[in-house]
């Protein structure tokens, strides 16, 4: 497959991590509700090596989807992993029950988070991990508050060897900015896509420094997207949806990395296929009315 069928190359700054454009998020490879294993262990191990052959060099992953579930299937399934891939990894959260996602975010838990990681990816040294702050309430919003102390033990876990580059998840512009003033970040992963676009702003600053951004729920997460523009555009296009979803993400900034979740192989080759899909300034504009009529429905 040629690079530019997945979406052309993106090098983390300040680094020699260089990625496809689309990758894969591991979520989805859990049991129901990210707990437990998966229905299908061995569809999960066909997926990830699908993927890889398939171009793919950047898989989001985190200790607490199952717990320690997808990554134990990305070991299984890629160990020992090809020199190219970038595992991105993230810390900040633990799961005592199924129903429940709660904060881990001591340096103490950041620690042994670390190398919970490190154990179940069967690596030396993690790529990249990102602080996942937990935001407010039940949802997956960001909410302002100091990350100082989680960033900076990231720091000194880079310093140690443990992390190669530290990257932040669910954070504000503010936390985004006093992370920045610690250390270098190479990417942030908060909740954005066709209708959810509270990151416009973020998108474009963090462009202009050249870190990635990567949209989670790219597809609208567990209830993917509907909508009958998207469904218009689609089909004039004789794409689908998803990969229309997808498109809009590459075609709306230069450092947007896609990491789709997707427990089917008939999905995942849907979604790398998104890198074929060409929007015209017209149809972009177009899709740009969704969050705009999203926005009016809920005032
Ligand atoms: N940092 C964070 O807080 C955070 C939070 C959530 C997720 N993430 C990361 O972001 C990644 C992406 O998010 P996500 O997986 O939750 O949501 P998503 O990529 O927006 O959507 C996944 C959902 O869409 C379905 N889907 C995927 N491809 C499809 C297609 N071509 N046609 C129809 N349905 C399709 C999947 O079901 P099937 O399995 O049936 O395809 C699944 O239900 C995750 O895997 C995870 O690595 C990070």
């Amino acid at each position: 497959m040629s690079e530019a069928t997945l979406g052309g190359r993106f090098t983390f700054p300040g680094t020699s991590l260089t990625v496809q454009r689309i990758g894969y998020g591991a979520m989805q490879l859990a049991g129901p509700g990210v707990w437990g294993p998966p229905k299908d262990p061995d569809g999960a191990v066909a997926v990830l090596r699908e993927a890889v052959a398939a171009g793919v060099n950047h898989i989001d992953t985190a200790d607490f989807y199952g717990p320690h579930v997808t990554n134990g299937i990305i070991k299984e399934a890629l160990h020992p992993y090809p020199t190219e891939l970038v595992i991105v990894t993230k810390l900040g959260a633990r799961r005592p029950t199924a129903e429940s996602w709660q904060p881990a975010n001591s340096p103490q838990d950041l620690i042994a988070g670390v190398h919970d990681n490190l154990r179940t990816l069967g690596l030396d040294a993690l790529d990249i991990v990102n602080y996942r702050a937990m935001g407010g309430g039940a949802g997956h919003g960001p909410a302002e508050g100091s990350i100082a102390e989680q960033v900076t033990a990231l720091a000194d876990l880079r310093r140690q060897g443990l992390i190669r580059h530290i990257g932040l998840s669910n954070v504000t512009a503010a936390q985004v900015a006093e992370a920045r003033a610690i250390t270098d970040i190479v990417c942030v992963q908060n909740q954005y896509n066709l209708a959810q676009r509270h990151d416009d702003a973020l998108i474009d600053d963090l462009a202009r420094q050249g870190i990635a951004y990567v949209p989670f729920f790219p597809l609208g997460g567990f209830s993917p997207l509907q909508s009958s523009t998207l469904s218009d555009v689609a089909g004039r296009l004789e794409a689908t949806p998803m990969q229309v979803a997808l498109a809009w993400l590459l075609h709306r900034s230069p450092n947007i990395l896609l990491i789709p979740g997707t427990s089917s192989v008939a999905h995942l080759r849907e979604n790398l296929a998104a890198g074929q899909v060409t929007l015209s300034p017209q149809t972009m504009a177009e899709l740009d009315g969704i969050a705009a009529a999203a926005v009016a429905v809920t005032h």
